[in-house]
C-alpha cells in the first residue's frame, strides 16, 4: 500500500536542529529551535515542576483513566490562569489536550463540524503550524496583514481594515501574546479596537495562548484575551503550559470554548469531546497534574511565578543588551525593534542569503526567514553576535 506515497517534506526546523548538532566549531550559536534556555544554554525542569512531581510521585493512588476532558482540577486553574473573572464561566467549557498543538488541532476539527469548509484567518506570518493543522481539518487558511517589514512593528490600520470586512462565519486566529514568529506585538489599545471590530462583525475570535507570561506578565499578557472575551458571545482558546510552566514533552494544553450561553456551551463542549474519544480517547495526566499541583498551592505557585519572572526578565534583558550592542556598533536605530519586541521571538526581517551567510561564517543559526529565539543569546558573547549581524548585512 505505501507505495502509492511519495515522501513528505521534512520539518525545517528540526533539519536546522540536526545541522546545528553536527556543526563541530565550539564557537557555534543557536538562535533557531523555539524553547527557552538559560545561561548555560540548557531548557531546565523548572523547580516547582520538580516539587510538584515529588508530590504526586508520594501522593499519587492510581493511574486509571481521567475522563475525555481530562484532569478536571487543571481545566478549573487554567481557566483561572488565563480568563480569571473576565467572562461569566456558565458559557465557558475546557477540556485538556496535548499541548497547544493538540488543543488547535481538536478546536479546529469543532470549527469544520461547525461550519464545514470555514475560513481561518492567520496573521501573515504566523507560527507555521497554524496552515497545516487548519487545513488538515478541512479549513480553508487565508492571511490578513500583520507584520509590517519597514518598522518590524504591527501593520496595525491595515490588519484592522482587514478585520472590519470579515462576517460572522469567519475564524480569526490571533496570538494572545508573544506573537510567533514575529515578537511585534498589539498594544492594550489596539486590543480594544480588535476586540470592537470582532464584537461589531461577529468573526469568531480563536485565540492562541502559548505564550502567557513570557511577554511582560502574567495579567499583562491575559489582557488582550480577557478583553476579546468581555466583548464577544463566542470565541476558541488553545492554552498551551509547553513554555510557560517548562514542559515541552509533557504536551499538556487545554482547549477552551466560549458559547452565547450554558446550553450551547454544553453542546459545542459534547462535540468537541466526542472529536477527542475519536483521536486520542483522553490526553495524558502527568503534566496536567503538575500544573494542578503548582497553581492549587500557594507557596508552589509563588515559585513558579518567580522562576517565569526570572525567564521573563533574562529574555527581555538579552533583548535589550543586543539592541544596545547594535546600536553602538552601528551607529543606528535600525535593531532598536529587537528591544520593542516582547516573547521568545524576533522576526530580523533580514533576507535568506543573510541568515545562510551568518551560519556558513559565524555558525549562527537562526530560522530560514531570519527569527531569532532570543533566549538563544548567549549573554557573555552579545558583542560577537552583534559583529557578526553587522558584517554580514554589509
Ligand atoms: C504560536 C504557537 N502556538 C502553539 C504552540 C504549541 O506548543 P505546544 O504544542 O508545544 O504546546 C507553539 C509552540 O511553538 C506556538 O509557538
Amino acid at each position: 500500500m505505501f507505495e502509492t506515497l511519495s515522501k513528505a517534506p521534512g520539518d525545517k526546523i528540526l533539519a536546522l536542529m540536526g545541522e546545528y548538532a553536527a556543526d563541530p566549531r565550539p564557537t557555534k550559536i543557536d538562535l533557531g529551535v523555539g524553547v527557552y534556555k538559560d545561561e548555560q544554554g540548557v531548557t531546565p525542569i523548572m523547580s516547582s515542576v520538580k516539587k510538584a512531581e515529588q508530590k504526586i510521585l508520594a501522593q499519587g493512588k492510581t493511574k486509571t483513566y481521567l475522563g475525555i476532558a481530562g484532569n478536571k482540577g487543571y481545566g478549573a486553574a487554567v481557566l483561572d490562569l488565563a480568563l480569571a473573572d473576565s467572562i461569566d464561566r456558565s458559557r465557558v467549557r475546557i477540556a485538556q489536550a496535548p499541548g497547544g498543538t493538540g488543543s488547535l488541532w481538536v478546536l479546529m476539527q469543532l470549527v469544520n463540524r461547525a461550519k464545514p469548509g470555514a475560513t481561518v484567518w492567520v496573521s501573515d506570518p504566523t507560527w507555521p503550524n497554524h496552515n497545516p493543522i487548519a487545513e488538515n481539518s478541512g479549513l480553508v487558511v487565508k492571511t490578513y496583514p500583520y507584520f509590517d517589514t519597514a518598522t518590524r512593528g504591527v501593520k496595525f490600520d491595515q490588519m484592522l481594515a482587514a478585520l472590519d470586512t470579515m462576517g460572522p462565519g469567519d475564524v480569526v486566529l490571533l496570538h494572545g501574546c508573544c506573537h510567533n514568529p514575529t515578537g511585534a506585538n498589539l498594544t492594550n489599545a489596539q486590543w480594544d479596537q480588535v476586540a470592537a471590530s470582532l464584537a461589531r462583525t461577529g468573526a469568531l475570535p480563536f485565540i492562541d495562548l502559548a505564550y502567557l507570561g513570557f511577554g511582560d506578565g502574567l495579567l499583562e499578557d491575559a489582557y488582550g484575551t480577557r478583553k476579546v472575551l468581555s466583548v464577544v458571545p463566542e470565541a476558541l482558546i488553545a492554552f498551551s503550559g509547553s513554555k510557560n510552566f517548562g514542559l515541552y514533552r509533557e504536551r499538556v494544553g487545554a482547549a477552551i470554548i466560549v458559547a452565547r450561553d450554558a446550553a450551547q456551551a454544553d453542546v459545542a463542549q459534547s462535540q468537541l469531546l466526542n472529536i477527542i474519544r475519536g483521536a486520542y480517547s483522553q490526553p495524558p495526566d502527568h503534566g496536567a497534574e503538575i500544573i494542578r499541583t503548582i497553581l492549587e498551592d500557594a507557596e508552589l505557585r509563588a515559585e513558579w511565578e518567580a522562576e517565569l519572572n526570572m525567564m521573563r526578565a533574562r529574555m527581555i534583558r538579552l533583548r535589550e543588551k543586543l539592541s544596545a550592542a547594535i546600536r553602538t556598533k552601528s551607529n543606528s536605530a535600525d535593531f532598536d525593534f529587537i528591544a520593542d519586541h516582547r516573547g521568545m521571538f524576533s522576526l530580523l526581517g533580514l533576507p535568506n542569503s543573510v541568515v545562510e551567510h551568518l551560519k556558513a561564517t559565524n555558525g549562527v543559526y537562526m530560522i530560514g526567514d531570519s527569527r531569532i529565539n532570543v533566549a538563544g543569546i548567549p549573554e557573555d558573547r552579545v558583542d560577537d553576535l552583534a559583529d557578526a549581524f553587522l558584517s554580514a548585512m554589509k
